[in-house]
């Protein structure tokens, strides 16, 4: 189940020309199962209505501290009953007074009184963002443990180019499942390393041997371990999809490259997915110039890749996943390539009808011989899956390493 569904985000929504992203913020929050309470200053009432949050939100939107019975309760209860607490966009102003512990809105007196962790998102000119003032604040609210995301870079709304913007509402959607991961996820303080998409072996500069996978299967792992709270490396082979956010991606072209890049980060790591599509063989001559027609028929060399997984054979210790791909023999071939590789897990599956597609069915081999098998579903769905069934099957091996919400913070001085 999605790391947002079920959970209590209260939304604080600053003044901004911005706000039209956020309300699609709010949509997708709701889609994805989360219980959002919008709470809007004065100023963002001008950019948006509240009615507008409340129509996508289900719930009720709080504006004025004390203009009903109801928000009064509300100006400390919704932040102690919060599981995060976002503001977008976070303004120069909320940036200062939430630094300053002022308590004059019900956002402000929301995140005074809340022990959920807080993510704010700052949004403004380039110059009051670069201001001393703005970031000693800045700084300052991260040494107490509030997560401030950078804004992006480019044209503001005063049509100067500079960092200020709010960044894509992907972006936030993807540092809030990582901080709510985190906080409340089972795989706190983890490191997953997950390779996704196929590699690209050069013939020439401009031509290489490549493969028909996408890095769907992979991408969608990685995000269910980043929202699990693990620290994920994506290692990826060239692909055309927006890498999830809140990862960390290292691009790679050749088997040669993703076999250094695996080498390199699974050293501490807890678990391994081994996703990519990894060509097997490569042009044994590279050559550096475009080759010309210069024939009526062109044979080129090619010589095995290094088997990344095969190298790995020693490594005991992290959890490996790896994934076998057939078009015949599914269950035979994967069953050898678990044993030969020595995996904790083989994901088997139909070459034809996954690599590429955007749903998948797949069957899950153990070490120790149980099957299972995963309806044809969604990739994204398929993938929290696989993460749940590794999980129950080895939660002496993974699982969060400290209790949840117990993220330490410097926001408060106990007695
Ligand atoms: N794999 C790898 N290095 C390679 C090739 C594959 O680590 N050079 C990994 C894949 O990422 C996958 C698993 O090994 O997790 C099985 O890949 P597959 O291509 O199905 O198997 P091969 O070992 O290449 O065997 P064959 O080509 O004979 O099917």
């Amino acid at each position: 189940m999605s790391i947002v569904a079920g959970k209590r985000i209260v939304l604080g929504v600053g003044g901004s020309i911005a706000n039209y992203k956020v309300i699609e913020l709010a949509r997708q929050l709701t889609v994805a199962g989360a219980l959002v309470d919008v709470v809007m200053t004065e100023e963002a009432t001008r950019f948006v209505t509240p009615l507008t949050f409340q129509s996508l939100t289900y719930r009720p939107v709080y504006t004025e501290m004390w203009s009903t019975l109801e928000n009064a309760a509300a100006h400390v209860k919704l932040g102690e009953e919060a599981d995060v607490v976002l503001v977008v966009p976070a303004t120069a102003h909320t940036l200062a007074s939430i630094a300053h512990g002022l308590a004059d809105t019900m956002i402000l007196t929301t995140i005074l009184a809340t022990r959920a962790p807080v993510m704010l998102v700052p949004a403004m000119n380039v110059n009051m963002w670069q201001n001393v003032a703005t970031q000693e604040n800045v700084a300052l609210l991260r040494r107490r443990g509030l997560h401030v995301l950078e804004p992006d870079e480019g044209m503001l709304a005063s049509g100067i180019t500079g960092r200020g913007r709010l960044p894509e509402i992907e972006r936030i959607e993807g540092e809030l499942r990582a901080l709510l991961g985190r906080s409340s996820g089972r795989l706190a303080g983890r490191k997953v390393v997950v390779t996704a998409g196929g590699t690209h072996e050069p013939i020439d500069p401009v031509r290489f041997i490549g493969n028909r996978a996408s890095g769907h299967m992979g991408y969608a792992i990685a995000a269910a371990a980043r929202d699990e709270g693990a620290r994920v490396i994506l290692i990826s082979g060239p692909a055309a999809l927006q890498p999830p956010m809140a990862v960390e991606v290292v691009r790679v072209e050749t088997a040669q490259q993703m076999h250094d890049a695996v080498h390199e980060h699974v050293v501490d790591a807890d678990l391994l997915v081994m996703n990519a599509a990894v060509a097997d063989y490569r042009p044994a001559q590279a050559v550096d110039h475009k080759l010309k027609k210069t024939q009526e028929q062109l044979t080129i060399g090619l010589e095995r890749t290094p088997d990344i997984l095969q190298s790995l054979v020693d490594i005991k210790g992290p959890i490996k996943v790896g994934f076998a791909a057939e078009t015949n023999d599914l269950l035979a071939y994967a069953a050898d390539k678990l044993k030969r590789k020595n995996l904790d897990l083989i994901v088997a599956n139909d070459a034809v009808g996954s690599i590429g597609q955007p749903d998948i069915e797949i069957t899950l081999l153990d070490v120790d011989g149980r099957h299972t098998t995963l309806p044809r579903q969604a990739k994204a769905l398929i993938a929290e899956q696989l993460l749940e069934h590794v999980l129950q099957r080895w939660p002496d091996r993974l699982g969060r390493t400290d209790a949840p919400n117990s993220t330490p913070s410097t926001r408060f001085q106990e007695d």
